[in-house]
């Protein structure tokens, strides 16, 4: 009996809609050996401004009965700043407990790179962000808000637990095929003493039970520069939910740019979340322009994740080939439309 698996489809807000209608064409043609239904979910910034809602209770428990969700992009220009991202896509995170927020940042032979230096053999990193705590918690408030005296706290939450989970999944990657077998921890303990040290002493221990796996610290400020002017020198990199936050849009930036950025929000013993990171790049909708890249990208990791190898590794050969291709990873540069690149990694992936 093959497998069957049931996967949530949020095409989202923006080019979110474009790009997902990519990954499905792209996963109509893998699909060998298991079957996969596609359950969509029309919640975004639309379905907000019409309603009022954001993520339904009931939307909600299906996904968390689901294998895994597919997700396009969720934003919106008219509605209001933290409202979509709070309510829909952290709400989700943190509701089906994805702790672990992976961003694999890899360069493809012939790739048009932004940092002339950087070979595209040298871009071959993990980042293991933290998904659940930090300063994403939304801990903190106003005192005296609107007036001149006005005070605003905003707190990162760490726990010996989150952070432990969040270090064992990255030493655990460090040691898989294809990896290096080294991590490094980003943070800034030289100024955030109390965070710091906590991910400092947790990551010291959780590498003393791994002695096969090197280790290395970098503040996260010198983490920028190392990933710019050397970035062979990352393998896995564990670090903070925002610290990750903004690593990762660099990470992006370095492989060529968000349009092949993609992103797994894990919880290993449960329901996962797929996404392109790029968002809903508003000045591309509609026009057939934006690079469906990250979000095939993102179906890959899914796939993966469910343990389809085959239909994974197809999926890779199929974005390796169109990138040998397109001129540029960027919007409206790729020397193809949206449509094209698609049909391109299904050539690829079906050759
Ligand atoms: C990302 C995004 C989100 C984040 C936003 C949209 C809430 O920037 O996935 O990186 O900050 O995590
Ligand atoms: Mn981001």
């Amino acid at each position: 009996m093959s497998l069957s698996y049931r996967v949530g489809v949020i095409p989202g807000d923006g080019t979110g809609p474009e790009v997902i209608a990519e990954g499905l064409k792209v996963l109509g043609t893998v699909m060998h050996g298991f079957e996969l239904e596609t359950i969509p979910f029309l919640i975004g910034g639309e379905h907000y401004l019409r309603t009022g809602e954001t993520l339904p209770e009931s939307v909600l428990a299906e996904l968390k009965e689901l294998d895994a969700i597919y997700l396009g992009a969720i934003g919106h220009p008219d509605a209001p700043p933290g409202v979509l991202e709070r309510g829909i896509l952290l709400r989700i995170r943190f509701e089906l407990d994805q702790y672990i927020n992976v961003r694999p940042v890899r360069a493809y032979p012939e790739m048009s790179l932004p940092v002339a230096r950087v070979g595209p053999e040298e871009i071959d990193i993990v980042f293991v962000r933290e998904n659940s705590e930090g300063l994403y918690v939304g801990a903190g408030g106003f005192t005296r808000r609107g007036t001149g005296e006005e005070v605003a706290t905003q707190e990162s939450v760490n726990t010996r637990r989150g952070v432990d989970r969040c270090l064992r999944y990255a030493f655990d990657l460090a040691r898989e095929a294809g990896r290096r077998g080294h991590v490094t921890l980003a943070h800034k303990t030289n100024v955030l003493t109390y965070a710091g040290d906590l991910w400092a002493r947790a990551f010291a221990e959780m590498a003393g039970s791994y002695p096969d796996v090197s280790t290395d610290y970098v503040h996260v400020d010198a983490a920028c520069v190392y990933l710019v002017e050397d970035p062979g020198r990352f393998d896995v990199v564990v670090t903070d939910n925002m610290f990750g936050d903004i690593l990762t849009d660099l990470g992006a930036a370095l492989q060529g740019g968000l349009g092949v950025a993609a992103g797994a929000n894990l919880n290993p013993g449960g329901v996962s979340m797929f996404e392109p990171i790029g968002g809903t790049a508003p000045d591309h909708v509609g026009m057939g322009t934006i690079n469906p890249l990250a979000a095939i990208g993102a179906l890959e990791l899914m796939l993966r994740s469910l343990g389809e190898r085959e239909a994974a590794d197809r999926v890779e050969t199929g974005i390796s080939f169109a990138v040998s291709k397109m001129h540029s990873m960027r919007a409206g540069e790729m020397g193809f439309s949206t449509s094209e690149v698609g049909d391109l990694v299904v050539e690829g992936a079906t050759r």
